[in-house]
């Protein structure tokens, strides 16, 4: 394969979330990537066998399509509920169904009845004496309890407890898979899971994949723990289903020789492993503030007794967090680690990395190490029209972003050298002029946005242009597109006059 050759892709894949059963609904984790829009980046950018490599993995899409693709997918991530779900998935296949459904009717046989008479409770106070509970860790100070064991009701610890135990006697692969399907119940046995208004009470999801924080319902419900477990179980099945035939398709066909690694370091610290040994990778890095991955992921972490290494909490990419983050050491551990991505990088191969925010700096820490790292920048891609679910219920939708950028660069080595910055190019003419050049009356807000970051920064102006939500919103406005909150997109109307009240700061 000729890499250098290549065409970057150059379109918007329209995002296929729902598709495929070993992602979706299998177990919550942050962000998930499409995994259709993954795998299509792997097999444009790589051959059979290549190496590729997230090294954000998250909940291990680009890993496990790369293995599935008959590539070797290396997973690594700072956090152990993250390479727990990954791993997780990627063991669907190492059981027999025999072996499965003999470790499911046990099971079945020791926990079913107690937790459905449980359920059946007016009230259940007491936690009988012989119930192991797991730590009562102190949570974060943005949760709205202290303590772990606050997180559930009295019926949910004992429910989970009792099928836990039963689970750990068991062993082997069947023994991984019956685990994931716990730990997908324990995100809709606690306290913090909301049920959707209108739907069946099972319907739902935790405040921690919403706001990401621990925001108890104001009236938690108590779903029955058994037929929550059951429900996980059936959709690891299909997840299951899905994986084997994928693998056998390769095997009577092209031959199978995926392969799956999974790695736990600080992504700065991964690269002494992989200097110049990766064909691909594919990844996006946690966008600044918001999702503390580790302070959220404790509610599964203490129960699955996967505790994070020591140095874990002052290396994770975040603003905030408990360890009170700064934005600075973000931005320079960003480049670091950008800088780290393409030295395992070999010459002559492809890294894209997903990104969406509205602080440029974050985008320029993201640019700059590239160029400073012999990558040249050879296509932007807005994944713009497909709104996250959490989209309609946020307001002033005009001034979110909701889709994310996929820059993609090619390692030529050759030092670029730093653009001059073009003393002529004001801003606000930028804006002006990527709006010309917008074919169609409408546009989308992020697509936008994006144009003028890559744009601003490949003419070297990057640096100046403060644009807030705001800012953004007005000029839009004041040049004549109107927002449509329904579509999340801008109609181009009638062309106001007075543009002189555009403010970019
Ligand atoms: C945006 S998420 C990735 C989601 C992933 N693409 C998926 O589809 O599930 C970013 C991930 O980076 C991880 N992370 C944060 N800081 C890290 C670090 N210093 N080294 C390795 N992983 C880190 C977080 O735990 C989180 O899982």
């Amino acid at each position: 394969m000729n890499y250098e050759q290549i065409k970057p892709l150059e379109k918007r894949i329209p995002a296929a979330r729902q598709e495929a059963k070993r992602h979706y609904g299998v177990h919550p984790y942050f962000t998930r990537r499409p995994y259709n829009v993954v795998r299509d980046h792997i097999l444009h950018y790589t051959q059979e066998r290549d190496i590729v490599l997230d090294p954000f993995g998250g909940s291990g899409v680009t890993a496990i399509e790369a293995y599935l693709a008959n590539r070797i997918g290396v997973q690594n991530d700072i956090n152990p509920l993250a390479n727990f779900i990954a791993e997780g998935i990627v063991g669907l296949s190492e059981a027999s169904d025999d072996e499965i459904f003999y470790a499911y009717g046990k099971i079945e046989t020791a926990c079913k009845k107690i937790l459905q008479d449980i359920h059946q409770k007016a009230s259940f106070e007491e936690i009988p004496p012989d119930i192991i509970l797991p730590p009562n860790v102190r949570l974060p100070r943005t949760a709205d309890v202290e303590n772990y064991h606050e997180l559930f009701t009295t019926k949910q610890l004992v429910s989970l407890s009792i099928l836990k135990n039963e689970i750990d006697r068991l062993n082997g692969a069947s023994q991984k898979l019956l685990l994931l399907a716990w730990s997908g119940a324990l995100a809709r046995l606690n306290k913090t899971f909301i049920s959707t208004h209108g739907r069946a009470a099972s319907r739902g999801g935790s405040s921690i994949f919403s706001i990401y924080r621990y925001k108890i319902a104001r009236q938690p419900v108590e779903l029955d723990a058994w037929s929550v477990f059951e429900s996980r179980f059936i959709a690891l099945l299909a997840a299951r289903k899905e994986i084997v035939s994928l693998i056998e398709l390769r095997k009577r066909t092209a031959g199978w020789h995926g392969g799956f690694y999974c790695k736990s370091r600080d992504v700065i610290e991964l690269q002494s492993e992989y200097s110049e040994k990766v064909d691909y990778i594919f990844t996006d890095p946690p966008y600044g503030g918001h999702i503390s991955y580790l302070d959220l992921s404790t509610l599964w972490n203490v129960w699955l007794g996967l505790d994070p290494v020591p140095e874990a909490p002052e290396k994770e990419l975040i603003v905030g967090g408990e360890m009170g983050l700064t934005e600075e050491r973000y931005k320079s551990r960003l480049y670091q680690s950008i800088t780290a991505s393409f030295s395992m990088l070999k010459k002559d191969r492809w890294l894209s990395v997903v990104f969406q925010h509205w602080n440029i700096e974050y985008f320029k820490a993201i640019l700059d190490a590239a160029r400073d790292s012999g990558g040249e920048l050879r296509s932007a891609i807005s994944q713009i029209g497909d709104p996250i679910w959490s989209m309609h219920k946020k307001k002033g939708k005009s001034s979110v972003l909701a889709g994310e950028v996929i820059l993609t660069f090619y390692k030529s080595g050759k030092m670029c050298v730093r653009e001059p910055q073009h003393p002529t190019v004001s801003l606000e003419c930028l804006v002006v002029e990527l709006l010309a050049e917008t074919n169609g009356n409408i546009l989308y807000g992020e697509d936008l946005f994006n144009r003028i970051v890559v744009e601003a920064w490949k003419r070297g102006v990057l640096d100046e242009l403060k644009i807030t939500k705001e800012d953004f919103t007005h000029l839009l406005e004041n040049l004549g597109w109107k927002y449509d909150p329904q579509k999340h997109l801008w109609i181009k109307g009638m062309l106001i006059e007075q543009q002189s009240s555009i403010s970019l700061k």
